[in-house]
């Protein structure tokens, strides 16, 4: 999975792939806020690994990610991107500057399950759950929430920037236009067992989602 960037011998470099790339970069967690706090992987709430190799869904305490902060848990290998988002940046997801740069603004793409096809692309609007994998080549984009004139890039509005190739996503995981990556962030299945526990990999009842029909992971 961390292979470098390949090229062939004795001819031309070959382009790179999705599976040249994917996960080049590390997954980052931290904070909306002036003092990010790191939290590592939360493996601790996860099955053993028998299930996780399975391919078992993952339970999460969301009482444990304060406003601001985003966690990332594992399921099926990949990273799965859990971030409690602030009445701020929620109002941030439905302001006209920020849709009019989106490339799929209203999640037309089949890049989510029909429960999360909304403004927030979620099922409750301040718990995102994405796949933390960049459309593009497969990198882990880096969780960028606050606002900046400068950083990761110019007029920055918070949400996700991925280091391998300058692609950009809001915090609901909307891709910019003008951008390498292709699509929106994917959401996996998930549904909520009681208020505070979220199940990965699960949908809610009565629904019928099958992950492998998303356009693109
Ligand atoms: S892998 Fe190329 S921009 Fe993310």
């Amino acid at each position: 999975m961390n292979s470098a960037p390949s090229t062939s011998t004795g001819g031309a470099a070959a382009a790179p792939t999705r599976r040249d790339f994917l996960y080049v970069a590390t997954a980052t967690v931290g904070a909306i806020g002036a003092a990010a706090t790191l939290i590592p992987l939360v493996d601790q709430m996860n099955p053993d690994a028998s299930t996780l190799a399975a391919g078992g869904p993952v339970d999460l305490d969301l009482s444990k990610i304060q406003p601001g902060q985003q966690v990332v848990v594992r399921w099926r290998q990949r990273p799965i991107f859990v971030v409690n988002r602030t009445p701020q940046s929620l109002k941030s997801l439905e302001d006209p500057k920020l849709t009019a740069q989106l490339a799929d603004p209203q999640s037309k793409e089949r890049q989510q399950p029909p429960y999360a096809d909304n403004w927030h692309r979620s099922v409750k609007p301040e718990f995102g759950v994405l796949v933390g994998i960049c459309t593009h080549l497969g990198c882990i984009p880096k969780f960028e929430p606050q606002p900046s004139a400068t950083q990761p890039v110019a007029n920055w509005l918070g949400g996700y920037f991925c280091p391998c190739h300058g692609s950009t996503y809001d915090l609901a995981g909307r891709v910019f236009r003008g951008v390498p990556a292709p699509y929106n962030l994917p959401v996996p299945p998930y549904r909520f067992v009681n208020d505070t526990t979220v199940r990965i990999g699960e949908n809610p009842e009565n629904v019928n989602f099958d992950f492998s029909s998303i356009r693109q992971i």
